[in-house]
């Protein structure tokens, strides 16, 4: 049985006085009807695991280089987020790709030294608007999932997140029928590269969830939870997006 996962991230958006929302969730979920994970910025994880000390919510990061340590200025290795506590990263989000042409390589090699150094590797994957209306969308998921998850992935450091680029800040999202299609083909792809443990591997869907839509695409064979933007950053939206999954 895969535990549901509501994982917000945060991009580049929030501050100190603004993790006051991880006091709001705690409140409202002493006991957490599933997985919740928030990832903020880089410079806030630190403050951001003093404020979930002893409560259930986990705190991850953005992004980390698949190098241990050296000379990358401004980056930041997956050994240095799990020193500090964090239990998550996010790899391979498309705002990196485009940003900094990350690679499926890439993104690999940063997701197996995720799960080296302890962490969950959260891998995003997800096609334009201009493949999808081309009719590449289930072919392009196909090739990022090979190309982009470790093949010593253990499901339990392995999550996957469908987004969709055309969906991610826009209000738009797939219809139902499009997500389903594309997680039932994430999960047959997974079975046949990593057998009976992919049906541990969680399945996100992510692309402007908010509180109104989130039951719906919860309710999606093989969606095991949602990876936020927007509307992580505040508890009114996030709460509401958490107990949908519960
Ligand atoms: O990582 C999160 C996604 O990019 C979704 O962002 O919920 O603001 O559309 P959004």
């Amino acid at each position: 049985m895969r535990r549901k996962l509501a994982a917000g991230n945060w991009k580049m958006n929030g501050s100190i006085p603004g993790l006051d929302m991880i006091g709001a969730l705690k409140l409202k979920h002493p006991e957490c009807p599933c997985d919740v994970l928030l990832c903020p910025p880089a410079p806030l994880l630190t403050h951001a695991l003093q404020n979930t000390a002893g409560s259930p919510i986990f705190i991850g990061a953005q992004n980390c280089h698949a190098e241990e340590k050296g000379a990358y200025t401004g980056d930041h290795s997956a050994a240095m987020i799990a020193e500090i506590g964090a239990t998550h990263v996010i790899v391979g989000h498309s705002e990196r790709r485009d940003a900094y042409g990350e690679t499926d390589a890439q993104v690999a090699a940063k997701a197996q030294a995720a799960q080296a150094a302890g962490l969950t590797a959260i891998v995003c994957i997800g096609e334009s608007l201009a493949q999808r209306e081309a009719g590449d969308a289930l072919d392009v998921i196909r090739t990022q999932l090979q190309g982009s998850v470790p093949d010593d992935s253990a499901a339990d450091t392995l999550v996957i997140a469908y987004e969709p680029i055309w969906a991610i800040g826009t209000g738009k999202i797939p219809t139902m029928a499009q997500i389903a299609e594309v997680h039932a083909l994430m999960r047959q792809e997974l079975r046949s590269r990593f057998g009976d443990s992919a049906e541990d591997i969680r399945l996100l869907y992510g692309g402007s969830v908010k509180p109104d839509n989130a039951a719906e695409i919860f309710a999606l064979d093989n969606v095991d939870g949602a990876l936020v933007g927007g509307a992580s950053l505040r508890a009114e939206d996030f709460s509401p997006i958490i107990q949908a999954l519960a």
